[in-house]
């Protein structure tokens, strides 16, 4: 057998001793935290010079990096000039008319939004009779107003740009709900309010005439 060289075993010791090294500092790296940023061989574009939200920006005179919108932008599509259909107003007085047309659709959408946005308290039928006025009634904490109904002579009289700014705005101790209901759709929910009022109030010459006898 030829002996090995001293120097060699002494080499090779040393070489595998540094061979762990790499694997030494991979594992360190795996269960320590650091404050560095990690190393980043092809940066791509994934570190660019930028402001973060809420973030400070000496550059400007109030010193927020974060812009509000210039005065008097409006959102694209929500340009709101035409008073009649954006507020129910013509020179300060309530509309007593409708600023879209009114559909066999319109009505549709606006008894679908009742339902969902209305009725609740409202009642289907609109007569304050709502499930969550029942319960109110029934729980008898006695801080609660009952929603109007929607037939008394008030209501049928309101003008249809009081009923838009009531949803739009809410009355006395009802909520506003023009940030849940947009303006076609309040049109379209005024639409079945007086639908339901019509109703809810119907006259005999309502009746198709040759049916009438059978009502009578
Ligand atoms: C959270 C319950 C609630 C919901 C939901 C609600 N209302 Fe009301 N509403 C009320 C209450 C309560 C009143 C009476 C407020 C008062 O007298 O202080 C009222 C009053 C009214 C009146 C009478 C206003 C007047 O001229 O005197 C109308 C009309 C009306 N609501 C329509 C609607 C329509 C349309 C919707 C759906 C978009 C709606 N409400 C949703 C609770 C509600």
């Amino acid at each position: 057998m030829i002996p090995i060289p001293r120097f060699l075993v002494g080499l090779s010791a040393v070489v595998t001793a540094l061979a762990l090294v790499p694997l030494a500092l991979v594992l360190r790296a795996r269960t320590t935290t650091s404050p560095l940023p990690r190393v980043h061989v092809v940066p791509d574009m994934d570190n660019q010079p930028k402001f973060r939200a809420q973030a400070g920006n000496p550059m400007f005179a109030d010193g927020r990096a974060m812009r509000p919108p210039v005065a008097g932008a409006v959102a694209r599509g929500a340009l709101s000039a035409d008073d009649a259909l954006a507020r129910g107003r013509v020179a300060g007085a309530w509309i007593e008319s409708f600023p879209v047309p009114v559909t066999e659709q319109l009505m549709r959408r606006g008894q679908e939004r009742y339902d969902i946005f209305c009725a609740p308290c409202h009642g289907l039928s609109g007569h304050g009779d709502g499930i969550v006025a029942r319960r109110a009634d029934r729980l008898q904490e006695g801080t609660w107003t009952p929603p109007s109904s929607l037939h008394t002579e008030l209501v049928r009289s309101r003008p249809e740009g009081h009923l838009f700014n009531t949803i739009a705005n809410g009355v006395r101790n009802m909520p506003a709900y023009g940030a849940q209901v947009p303006v076609a759709d309040r049109w379209a929910i005024v639409a079945y309010v007086r639908a339901l009022q019509r109703s809810q109030n119907a006259k005999l010459t309502d009746v198709p005439a040759e049916l009438r006898a059978q009502v009578r």
